[in-house]
């Protein structure tokens, strides 16, 4: 197996994050707000996103240096045509052990099967209401949650694993979380809570809009008795949670109120190729040129190794101490997928 490479804070590089897109076809108020990525919002032209064959060369430098973990991101990454035949290619780098996709579900009925057979293990759903009106305000495009729900069946069905994300904000979605969590039990997919954050810099997060993840094993647990499960592997974002005397279980991703900065092996690379260090970063670093001037893998490896190697990004640890510095302008979510 591969060498790992490790960061100040001593983390290992262990999963890549790649964003094939920055479009979405959802307006979620949280992460682009229609006032700011209206119709005249100039999303990247196509020869300033990686190639699928730079992408597959990317991944193929990452898994040398130890990565294992692959998560396809956008904005949406169904909105990327031909999205199967990534998959496809990054599923025969030898090493990879691991894809998976994060989606808002809208268009996965339609390409499940497709996603399966090219390879994909499994998909992570975005889903932050049951409820029609509130979920089409919360997507700020009136779509319907019974048709992401449709989409998660498809993708059950098609044999993809399914994990449902939920991102919780007080006054807005509080009331969906004992529906979420009974829909999903009897279902049978796991579901996750995740802490609002203030990732990007349009939707002017406030801490007391957050529901902390005890607040929500609280609430639970008062009508469907849980218990605390162990971490599947080191560096589990989410904190695992069963209910009692069957399988089915919750996770909840504390991303405020219990940082994970300390295992944090995520590398992250935004649809034009810059890599990040941190879903914080205000800077970046380029890969696309150095592909498109002809570099060689060694070239690139290196770049990669530096940029690991003086990386000590901490920023959920540091947001509640409110650390000067922590006001510079950030990527934007949509640029680097979550
Ligand atoms: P698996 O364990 O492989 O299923 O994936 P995961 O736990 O990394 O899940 P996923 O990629 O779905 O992440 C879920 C959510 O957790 C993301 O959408 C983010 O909101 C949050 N998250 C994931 N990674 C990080 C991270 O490195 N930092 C912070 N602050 N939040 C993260
Ligand atoms: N806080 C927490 N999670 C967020 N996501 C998007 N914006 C935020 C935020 N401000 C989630 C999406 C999706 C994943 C890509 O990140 O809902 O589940
Ligand atoms: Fe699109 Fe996901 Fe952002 Fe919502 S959170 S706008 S679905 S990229
Ligand atoms: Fe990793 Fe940055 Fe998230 Fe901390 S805030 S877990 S360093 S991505």
């Amino acid at each position: 197996t591969n060498r790992h490479i490790y960061d100040k804070l001593k983390r290992p590089l262990r999963d890549l994050r790649l964003s094939v897109t920055d479009q979405c076809n959802f307006r979620c108020r949280y992460c682009m707000p229609e006032e700011l990525f209206g119709a005249d919002y100039q999303f990247l032209p196509r020869e300033k996103l990686l190639t699928f064959e730079e992408l597959t060369r990317i991944t193929r430098i990452f898994v040398s240096l130890g990565v294992e973990k692959i998560r396809i991101t956008g904005g949406e990454p169904l909105m990327r045509r031909e999205l199967p035949e990534l998959i496809r290619m990054i599923n025969e780098v030898d090493g990879v052990k691991d894809i998976a996709m994060t989606t808002n579900g809208s268009l996965l009925a339609k390409h499940a099967q497709a996603l399966k057979a090219a390879g994909l293990r499994r998909v992570t759903v975005s889903l932050d209401s049951l409820d029609d009106k509130r979920f089409g305000e919360m997507n700020g495009r009136g779509f319907k949650a019974s048709h992401v729900l449709q989409g998660i069946e498809a993708a059950s069905e098609a044999g993809l694993d399914v994990k449902v994300n939920m991102v919780v904000q007080k006054g807005v979605n509080d009331q969906d979380v004992l529906p979420m969590a009974k829909y999903f039990r009897e279902r049978g997919h796991i579901l996750r809570f995740i802490e609002y954050m203030d990732v990007g810099n349009t939707n002017g997060w406030r801490l007391d809009q957050v529901v902390p993840s005890q607040e929500i094993v609280r609430l639970i647990n008062a009508e469907m008795p849980l218990e605390p499960v162990l971490p599947n592997h080191y560096g589990e974002v989410a904190s695992r949670y069963r209910y009692q005397g069957e399988t089915g279980e919750i996770g909840l991703i504390s991303s405020v109120t219990q940082a994970f900065c300390s295992t944090c092996t995520r590398m992250r690379i935004s649809a034009e190729g810059q890599m990040f260090g941190c879903l914080f970063a205000v800077e970046g670093a380029d890969l696309r040129e150095p592909l498109r001037q002809g570099r060689s893998d060694e070239e690139i490896r290196d770049r990669i190794t530096e940029f690991w190697s003086v990386r000590e990004e901490r920023y959920s640890e540091l947001r509640l101490s409110n650390t000067p510095g922590l006001k510079k302008k950030k990527v934007e979510m949509s640029h680097i997928g979550g």
